[in-house]
């Protein structure tokens, strides 16, 4: 009896939400051919693919159902800025909050993204960040030593080009931002591995589409990080006030329990050190495979041997275009909000559209301006120097149906909503790709060798990841 009633309520809903018909000023809906479903296997299969798809139906906005949600999926990139900055209609913190608990099976009820980024930001800039990026820039000189390595002056050694960049990049961030117990390097390997176990099923997590056995792998790799990360364990050198510190300090403050705030510290590992190590792979792997421009950034870095190592990074503009072109291929985060009332919201080209209370809405910045061929010219093409001028210096002028375009790319969030480590994050990969072209000889085992695939089900995480790796092989020259 309970049971039929269950179903009869259950169908009920169902048809409810079959039944949603486009009201007038609304963007275009496209609920899909299945039920309840709608769009959701191919939007959690191929963001991109379905997304591009939506977009050569539709235009710059859409809203389409997935897993019973409506999703309006807004691409034009010059109101962005403009639509985000609504904090009052549109909420990020409902979504987040799903979304750490099913990632790292986190409940932290007061948390406010905004004072959050503020408090990072404080820590992130001026004297902070030039202490920072010293401690930074020491922690890999150390771990790029031949003991570190387990490897003698000029002896090959073989390795994946990802699991090189990231495991590295990971471990010298891991030392400079959590400066923790753990630190000699079977410790570090260690916790690099568990990472990666958990950082592997993240989309599988957020999507809730693990299986059994992941569901397995996530909760023991979860368990081991949350002991490593235990605050009373790091060195939270509350004497320099370091942002870990006080984060641990704010949740205490806030009356958060122990448990909570080891679970708060690996949310914390993955926002810090889950980006860069990715598009430290991306920036070697386009070079390698782009000989042309892996001789121009040789120049450039040859050009500037002589300058002390904290000018070293200052004037790369050959470099620079190359990092904000592999932030352009593969930064794909999806930003996502809660509708929280009914909104206008005006395209740039003056159009205006209704968002229904209830809904979502998506802005997903990789499509546009990133991979708009209307912006970028083959938008697929890595070209080293798309964002240089003839004369050397950075472009920044780019358009689109004749007007100038705000932002040629987005790889660090909207204007409201930028990461407060993204020096850091240039700093160190910079630090990377430069120890590493300097300091090793690292080619391809094979000279024909293309990049990897991307992972098609990370679109919407953050920096892309590959499908598989690029071998390579590597010595410390003598
Ligand atoms: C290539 C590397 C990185 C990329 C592409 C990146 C990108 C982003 C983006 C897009 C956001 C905004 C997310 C949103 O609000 O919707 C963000 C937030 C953030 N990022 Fe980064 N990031 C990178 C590296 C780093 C590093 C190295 C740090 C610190 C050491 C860092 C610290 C943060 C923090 C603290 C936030 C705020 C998270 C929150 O809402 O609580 N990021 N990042």
């Amino acid at each position: 009896m309970m049971w039929t009633a269950l179903l009869l309520l259950g169908l009920a809903v169902l048809l409810l939400y079959a039944r949603r018909t486009r009201r007038r000023n609304e963007p275009p809906l496209d609920k899909g051919m299945i039920p309840w479903l709608g769009h959701a296997l191919e939007f959690g299969k191929d963001a991109a693919k379905f997304l591009t798809r939506m977009k050569q139906k539709h235009g710059d906005i859409f809203t389409v159902r997935a897993a019973g949600q409506y999703i309006t999926v807004l691409l034009d990139s010059n109101c962005y800025d403009a639509v985000l900055s609504d904090v009052v209609s549109l909420d990020q913190t409902g979504y987040a909050q799903v979304l750490m608990k099913r990632i790292f099976s986190l409940n932290l009820p007061n948390h406010n993204p905004e004072s959050e980024k503020k408090r990072a930001e404080m820590h992130f800039q001026g004297s902070a960040l030039t202490q920072l990026c010293s401690s930074m820039q020491n922690n890999l000189q150390h771990l790029v030593t031949p003991s570190e390595m387990g490897l003698k002056v000029s002896e090959w050694k073989k390795d994946g080009l990802f699991h090189f960049c990231y495991s590295l990049l990971f471990k010298t961030g891991y030392l400079t931002v959590f400066g923790a117990e753990k630190n000699n390097s079977a410790a570090l390997a260690e916790i690099y591995e568990e990472f990666r176990r958990f950082d592997k099923l993240l989309p599988k997590l957020a999507r809730t589409t693990e299986n059994k056995e992941e569901k397995q792998i996530a909760s023991s790799a979860r368990e081991k990080l949350w002991k490593w990360l235990t605050p009373s364990r790091l060195d939270r050198k509350p004497e320099r006030q370091s942002w870990l510190g006080n984060y641990v300090q704010h949740l205490q403050d806030e009356g958060i329990d122990a448990e909570t705030q080891r679970r708060a510290m690996l949310l914390q590992l993955w926002v810090t050190q889950g980006n860069s190590g990715p598009t430290a792979f991306w920036v070697l792997g386009y070079l390698l495979t782009h000989p042309e421009a892996l001789r121009a950034v040789t120049e450039e870095i040859q050009g500037g041997k002589h300058l002390r190592p904290e000018e070293k990074q200052k004037n790369t503009p050959v470099f620079d275009s190359v990092l904000s072109e592999t932030l352009r291929l593969t930064a794909a985060a999806l930003i996502t909000r809660e509708v929280k009332q009914d909104k206008k919201i005006c395209l740039s080209n003056g159009q205006e559209y209704q968002l229904r209370r209830g809904d979502r809405l998506c802005v997903f910045p990789f499509i546009s301006p990133q991979m708009d061929p209307q912006i970028h010219q083959q938008p697929e093409m890595f070209q080293f120097d798309r964002f240089l001028n003839a004369d050397g210096t950075e472009k920044k002028d780019f358009f689109k149906e004749g007007l100038r375009v705000k932002y040629p790319s987005v790889p660090w969030g909207t204007k409201d909503n930028l990461c407060p480590g993204r020096q850091f994050a240039i700093s160190a990969i910079k630090e990377l790709v430069f120890t590493i072209l300097t300091r090793f000889d690292l080619e391809l085992c094979d000279k024909n060798a293309k990049l990897p695939l991307v992972d098609p089900t990370r679109y919407g995480f953050g920096i892309l990841q590959p499908a598989g790796d690029l071998e390579i092989r590597y010595r410390i020259r003598s």
